[in-house]
């Protein structure tokens, strides 16, 4: 099991909108990290969820109340809120929100806010005309001008019947943004990574070419994550339509030969994480010009020549990185398929999805990722690509930091 909360304190300030109801299974998904989660239950939030359900689920004594002369007494609200490593509010009502943005302090949650001197992250939920007024929005800025960290509120149907943005992150993703705001800063200085993305467009003629569906977004969000923990990060891209990541060095190619090229100049590196498409085959002879129709309508013949396989390669390379981590789209027989996989790549991790039409996630935002190590098998849930690329990029974080102690943390 990973652990990434474990040692941390989560003080959860559980306000009152109807998505009060999910706390109990966020507190569930921190405390499975290893997380030791404090809540503090405002008034208007004990109407969705009682204090003994978040007390069971958390194992804690949970906070009611700024004049409890017991609580007082064990745990004064200013200490409550120093002890925590971060405060979390979910939900993150309009009205705490602008009590926030103001410096409010007239019950327990807004006192223990303003009294914090750790990182706070919201997780916003209310009617989405609530949401988009401008009072919010400019709460909203002025919020995040005071560095509290956001997790944005998801689009969707709402309990009050109607719909947009406003419905309050699942608990994954909460918790996800919980673990990569906790990450250590700096904790992959020091290291090189190298990430491969996106498809490779293998020429037929001057105008035609073999490609696939892949979307690059994965890859990308990849190396923006390694990058964000100091990675010295190179991602080598196939044709996407996508911005650079940020803190990425990228070097943009065309077809597989390249791709693998590239990767060859980016050695020696630490880690290397592929999750580029790289086409299978390329025609072995491009045509100088544009295959023309026949007359008699028969199609041309294309002989194909197998590409490099560069995640292979790398793991026989004389500068074989420490850590290389492989993909595995499947479209049927996931776990199956992904383990031979694994057994004929020679990587160290492998990341097996379904991307069958069916489960519709090639081009899309989000991943359900079978996670393998040679002695391990995770099954995740079905995260944003930005949520697997910070999951990975902790799980990373972590094996460096107990196979190269001295990497750790600043
Ligand atoms: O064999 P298959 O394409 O399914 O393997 C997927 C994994 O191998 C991915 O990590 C992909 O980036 C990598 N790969 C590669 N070079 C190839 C084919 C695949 O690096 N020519």
């Amino acid at each position: 099991m990973s652990a990434r909360l474990l040692n941390k304190r989560i003080l959860l300030i559980v306000g009152g909108g109807i998505a009060a109801y999910k706390t109990p299974e966020l507190v569930r998904q921190l405390v499975k990290e290893g997380a030791d989660v404090q809540c503090l239950l405002s008034k208007s939030g004990s109407e969705f969820v009682t204090a003994l359900t978040l007390a069971s689920v958390s194992g804690n004594k949970v906070y009611q109340n700024l004049f409890d002369l017991t609580d007082e007494t064990e745990m004064g609200h200013i200490q409550l809120s120093r002890n925590a490593d971060l405060v979390l509010v979910a939900p993150a009502t309009a009205d705490l929100m602008a009590k926030m943005a103001q410096g409010f302090a007239n019950d327990l949650a807004s006192t223990a806010l303003l009294a914090t001197d750790k990182q706070v992250m919201i997780a916003p939920a209310m009617n989405v005309r609530m949401w988009l007024h401008d009072a919010t929005q400019r709460n909203l800025e002025t919020l995040k001008n005071d560095g509290i960290r956001i997790i944005d509120p998801n689009e969707g149907d709402m309990a009050c019947g109607e719909t947009g943005p406003g419905r309050m992150a699942e608990p994954v993703e909460i918790m996800e943004g919980v673990a990569a705001a906790l990450m250590p800063q700096g904790s992959l200085k020091g290291l090189k990574a190298l990430v491969t993305a996106g498809p490779t467009h293998e020429p037929i003629d001057p105008v035609r070419y073999i490609a696939n569906r892949s979307s690059g977004k994965q890859g990308y969000a990849i190396a923006e994550a390694l990058a964000a923990l100091g990675a010295e990060t190179l991602l080598v891209s196939g044709p996407v339509n996508l911005p650079d990541p940020e803190g990425v060095r990228v070097v943009r190619v065309e077809t597989g030969r390249d791709m693998a090229a590239a990767c060859d100049d980016a050695l020696p590196s630490h880690i290397a994480v592929m999750t580029a498409a790289v086409a299978d085959w390329r025609t072995t002879n491009t045509a100088k010009d544009k295959i023309k129709k026949q007359t008699d309508n028969s199609p041309p013949t294309l002989e194909l020549t197998q590409n490099p396989d560069i995640l292979a390669d790398l793991t026989r390379h004389t500068h074989r990185p420490d850590l290389i981590v492989g993909f595995a789209a499947e479209t049927d027989k996931v776990m199956k398929h992904a383990r031979e996989k694994f057994a004929r790549k020679g990587c160290d991790w492998l990341m097996a999805n379904n991307v069958s039409p069916e489960s519709g996630v090639m081009g899309g935002d989000f991943n359900t990722i079978h996670f393998l190590t040679q002695t391990s098998e995770e099954s995740w849930e079905m995260l944003s690509k930005h949520d697997v690329a910070h999951r990975l990029a902790g799980k990373i974080a972590e094996y460096f930091s107990k196979t190269h102690p001295e990497q750790e943390v600043e």
